[in-house]
Formats: structure tokens, C-alpha cells, sequence
């Protein structure tokens, strides 16, 4: 074994470190999540997504000018030069939704006509939505759905996602479900472009990274997994047989667990009262019991509160989302606050380099190969 002198060991997976002061947002064990200082639910009960973007962006709410401005740049930067489509047709209709995504990001890396580092950043932020929307059915060799001229941000996501006419509910729930999945202190992606932005590399570079970490089903992967997982499960009546199979075969419940929040999701607990109100809209609430039956069971067993993925996926679902385009709208959301992170990162910038414990074999001689 060898260890650098002075250095400090943390626990696997750096659970319970702290590597980093922000000021963007902060999740608590007790349930709690802050953006800028202000709670979510305060934000999800009378923000709109751009204003909370603005917020996590550059620390205060918007006055109605600088809103407007913010809101018009977006939409303005999203005009994506046909040859990233091109790109993305390119690699056909099995590739994965965020991998075409993160080809997408990359390619702009090397198209995008931006110069300063914020309209880089503002160009990779209104972009993402319209790659994420397209990321199923540009390779598959359809048209690119584009940006309607109307409507706020989440808005033109949804029509771009889905021909389903959305009522007015829905479109709001909708914008609160990407409001949640904005922002998050220091989640495997955030760091992931934390990393990225301390060497020095451009946004394009860190916002690829983030979704290279954020497709794993142990992060943002996890919607898709959840939905698949309710859609195997069916009935609420089913809920206890499952649970068990799945436990039996030493599988984890998607949708579950967090490595902060232990009591509960705080995103999760209030998409749950937006599926129950959608469900008695309908009149048609299986699948809403169908979720909190597995909730019920999961509690019972293992004390583990589902997350926001577990509450999102069925809202995407009733939304007539396909499910492969779950991760994408992830991304689509939470780029803000990537920026948010690369723009911390690079304020106050310390190269991040950790050190390692060597625990491999020492002393080794070297054989030729012929003698191997
Ligand atoms: N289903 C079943 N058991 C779970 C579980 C789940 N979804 N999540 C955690 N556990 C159990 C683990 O098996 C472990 O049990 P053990 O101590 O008996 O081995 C214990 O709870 C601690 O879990 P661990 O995976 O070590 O916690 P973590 O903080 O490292 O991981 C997650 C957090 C999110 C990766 C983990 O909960 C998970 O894999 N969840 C499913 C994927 C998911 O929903 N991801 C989205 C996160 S927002």
C-alpha cells in the first residue's frame, strides 16, 4: 500500500464530504431543498421555470426587464444549425436518446458561432431542450420538432415532446416537474461539470460530461427505470408480489432511495399530490394507487422514500411522453444548473485532483514476453 503522507481517506463514494462552498442550492436530510436561499416548495407554488433559471443562475430573481431579456435569449439561441441534426440522424434510430444528446452538445462544441463564455452558456442552455425533444425522433430519421413561438419554456418542451394537447394543468405541473429536476447541490453530474469546468475546459465540454454522468440508472437514467418498472408491475393489486420478486431477485426498486434525503423527497412528495390531482381529473387513478402501493410496500420493508424520478416518470407517462425521452428532459432542466455550477467552479477555481490510496502489488520485475 502506499499512501501520500498527510493525505486524508473519505468514505466510498464520498458520502457524507463535503468538497465544495455554494451558494446555488442545498438538500438536508430532513427534507429539506433550497435554491438560492429560497424553499422549493415556495418556488414550485409561484415561480415559472424561467424565472427559477434565472434565480439559480445568477443568485437573485429577475425584475421583470431582466426576465423578459432572459426568456427572449433563450429563445433566441435556440436555432440549432441543421448539421448537429445531421449528426444525431447520423448514429440511427437504436441509439440511446441521451447519447444523441451528448453527440449533439459535443458537435456544438465545434459549430456553435458563440465567443464570450455566456452566450456559449446560454446557447448550450436553450439548445439542450431542443436536442433533448429530438433525440428519439431525429434518428430515427423524422423531421426535427422545433420551438414553437409561443408559450414559455417549458411550453415549447412539451409540444416538442408530445402532439398530446396538454390542458392548463398539465402544462403547469409539467413546468414544476422541470423546475424540479434544475437543480440539486452536488449530484454525481454536477460534480461531474465541476470537475470538467476546473481544468479549464469550455462549457460545451463540462455540459457533455454532465450528461455522460447523468444517464446512469443510479442518476438520471432512474425515471426511465422507474416507468419501466410501474409498467412491469401493472396493478396496484400486484404491488406486494412484485415488491417481493424483486427483492427476491436482489434487485433495486427504481425510484427509491437517496443519498441524502432519508425521511423523504421533498420534489417527490409534492409530484405525488400533482399525480393524484391529474388521476382524479381523468377519473382514472390505477396508475397514481399502483405508485403509492409500492411506496407503501417499500416503507414497510426497508424505511426507503421513493425520489423525485419515481413521481416524475408517471406524470411524463400521463403526459403521453415516450418513455427513452424521460432522461433527455432531465437534461433539459437541470443544464441551468450545470451553468450555475461551471460558473461557481470557474469564480473560484482550484484544479480538483484528488489523491488515491495505491493498494496494487509492488515490486515487480519485468518480463519479456516471450517468457510470459
Ligand atoms: N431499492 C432497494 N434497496 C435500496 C434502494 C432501492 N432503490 N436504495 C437503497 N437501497 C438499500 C441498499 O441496498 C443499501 O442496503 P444495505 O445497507 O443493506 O446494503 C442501503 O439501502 C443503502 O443504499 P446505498 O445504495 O448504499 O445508498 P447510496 O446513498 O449509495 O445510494 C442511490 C443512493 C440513489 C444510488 C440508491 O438509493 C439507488 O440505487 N436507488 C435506485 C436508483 C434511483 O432511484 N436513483 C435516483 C436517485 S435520485
Amino acid at each position: 500500500m502506499i499512501e501520500t503522507p498527510g493525505a486524508t481517506r473519505v468514505p466510498r463514494g464520498l458520502a457524507g464530504v463535503s468538497v465544495s462552498d455554494t451558494r446555488i442550492s442545498k438538500s438536508s436530510a430532513d427534507g429539506s431543498l433550497v435554491y438560492r436561499g429560497y424553499p422549493i416548495a415556495e418556488l414550485a407554488a409561484k415561480a415559472s421555470f424561467e424565472e427559477t433559471a434565472y434565480l439559480v443562475l445568477y443568485g437573485e430573481l429577475p425584475t421583470r426587464g431582466e426576465l423578459d431579456a432572459f426568456a427572449s435569449g433563450i429563445w433566441k439561441r435556440s436555432t440549432t444549425d441543421p448539421r448537429v441534426f445531421d449528426i444525431m440522424r447520423s448514429l440511427g434510430g437504436d441509439a440511446q436518446p441521451i447519447d444523441v444528446i451528448r453527440t449533439g452538445v459535443s458537435a456544438l462544441g465545434s459549430i456553435d458561432v458563440e465567443r464570450s463564455i455566456e452566450d456559449k452558456e446560454t446557447s448550450i442552455e436553450s439548445k439542450m431542450s431542443v436536442l433533448a425533444a429530438n433525440s428519439l425522433r431525429v434518428p430515427r430519421g423524422e423531421q426535427p420538432r422545433l420551438p414553437g413561438e409561443t408559450g414559455g419554456f417549458a411550453d415549447r418542451l412539451l409540444r416538442m415532446l408530445t402532439p398530446r394537447e396538454a390542458d392548463d394543468f398539465e402544462r403547469w405541473v409539467f413546468e414544476r416537474v422541470l423546475i424540479f429536476y434544475m437543480e440539486h447541490d452536488m449530484n454525481a453530474s454536477s460534480f461531474t461539470v465541476r470537475v470538467v469546468a476546473s481544468t479549464l475546459a469550455d462549457p460545451y465540454a463540462a455540459a457533455s460530461a454532465g450528461l455522460a454522468s447523468l444517464k446512469g440508472p443510479l442518476h438520471g437514467g432512474a425515471n426511465e427505470a422507474a416507468m419501466e418498472m410501474l409498467l412491469r408491475a401493472k396493478d396496484p393489486e400486484n404491488a406486494h408480489e412484485f415488491v417481493e420478486a424483486t427483492f427476491k431477485e436482489g434487485r433495486k426498486l427504481m425510484g427509491f432511495g437517496h443519498r441524502i434525503y432519508k425521511q423523504f423527497d421533498p420534489r417527490a412528495k409534492l409530484c405525488k399530490g400533482y399525480l393524484g390531482e391529474m388521476a382524479k381529473k381523468r377519473g382514472d387513478d390505477r396508475l397514481y394507487r399502483l405508485c403509492d402501493a409500492i411506496e407503501m410496500e417499500m416503507w414497510e420493508r426497508k424505511k426507503i422514500p421513493p425520489n423525485l424520478d419515481y413521481y416524475a416518470a408517471p406524470i411524463f407517462y400521463l403526459l403521453g411522453i415516450e418513455v427513452p425521452l424521460y432522461t433527455p428532459i432531465f437534461a433539459a432542466s437541470r443544464v441551468f444548473g450545470w451553468m450555475a455550477h461551471y460558473n461557481e467552479q470557474v469564480e473560484e477555481n482550484k484544479l480538483i485532483r484528488p489523491d488515491s490510496t495505491y493498494v496494487g502489488p509492488l515490486g515487480r520485475n519485468y518480463v519479456s514476453i516471450e517468457k510470459r
